[in-house]
């Protein structure tokens, strides 16, 4: 390992935990992203953030591109690599939940396929030209953010969702085992449903379709972004050292539930 990996046992000394590395965030402009930008700066990292707008008050060097474009990331990749020599941490986390990807009997192919690509071909493009870069610099800790629904069916349905989200987690959890000796983890971030701008979009004309999923929370609130961030802090720095490939839920007891507290 490169001198930007700490050792599981150096790593809890330092005063950041994610001192002298270089993280890239996409979706770095708003909830989930901006928040561990945050955290992550906080920690000691160098933050690029990846988005459609420049516009990404939490980061160190913003760059505008779109994820669903091969060559908008792979110039991300190299600016990174020649701006500061090395590559640590990947959180793949933009994405869309838009009102046109509902029941598969209203879906329509557009809306599938944009959901597809910034989703899941997003998090393909990402790993694709972001691994070699890690290999290269020492090895480091990828993050993709799936969901909850990757693991359970809801019967209000968003499917091209649901869909793109199982993806993440079955091409993490391959990418997790395929490189764990190359000194690359891989792990599938499962939030449960966060408090953030894309939610607040979801549900901002049907309070009780938020009240619904409610019920199936034990801890019956929505997770702040801080929480995400944290965990996504841990999985990025050494301490999740022996962590790879795994199904990381943060979703307050949802996916474990059958009947919860009132
Ligand atoms: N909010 C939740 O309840 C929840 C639950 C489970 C999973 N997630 C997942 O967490 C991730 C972040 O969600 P959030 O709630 O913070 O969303 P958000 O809408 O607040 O932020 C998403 C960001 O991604 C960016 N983005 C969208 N399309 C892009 C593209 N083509 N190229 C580059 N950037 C693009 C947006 O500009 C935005 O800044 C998403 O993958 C989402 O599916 C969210």
């Amino acid at each position: 390992m490169s001198d930007t990996q700490n050792t599981p046992e150096t790593a809890t000394n330092h005063h950041g935990r994610l001192e002298r590395k270089v993280a890239v965030i996409t979706g770095s402009a708003s909830g989930i992203g901006a928040e561990t930008a945050k955290v992550f700066r906080e920690q000691g990292a160098t933050v690029v953030g990846f988005d459609l707008t420049a516009d990404q008050p939490e980061v160190d060097l913003a760059i505008q591109g779109d994820v669903t474009s091969s060559a908008d990331v792979a110039a991300a990749y190299a600016q990174v690599r020649e701006t500061y020599g090395t590559v640590d941490v990947l959180f793949n986390n933009a994405g869309i939940s838009p009102p046109d990807d509902d029941s598969i009997l209203e879906t329509e192919e557009d809306a599938w396929q944009r959901v597809q690509d910034v989703n899941l071909k997003s998090v393909y493009l990402c790993c694709k030209h972001g691994i070699p870069h890690l290999l290269e610099t020492g090895g480091g800790s990828i993050i993709n953010t799936a969901s909850f629904v990757a693991l359970m069916g809801a019967a209000t349905s968003q499917i091209a969702y649901t869909a793109s989200k199982g993806g993440v987690l079955s091409m993490s959890r391959e990418l997790g085992v395929q490189f764990a000796r190359q000194g690359v983890r891989v792990n599938a971030l499962c939030p449960g449903p966060v408090d953030t701008p894309l939610l607040r979009e979801l549900y901002a004309n049907d309070a009780e379709a938020a009240n619904r999923r409610l019920v199936h929370v034990p801890m019956g609130r929505f997770a702040q972004a801080r929480e995400l961030a944290n965990a996504v802090l841990f999985l990025a720095s050494d301490e999740s050292s022996f962590i790879t490939a795994s199904t990381f839920m943060v979703d307050g007891g949802l996916t474990a539930a059958y009947v919860t507290p009132i």
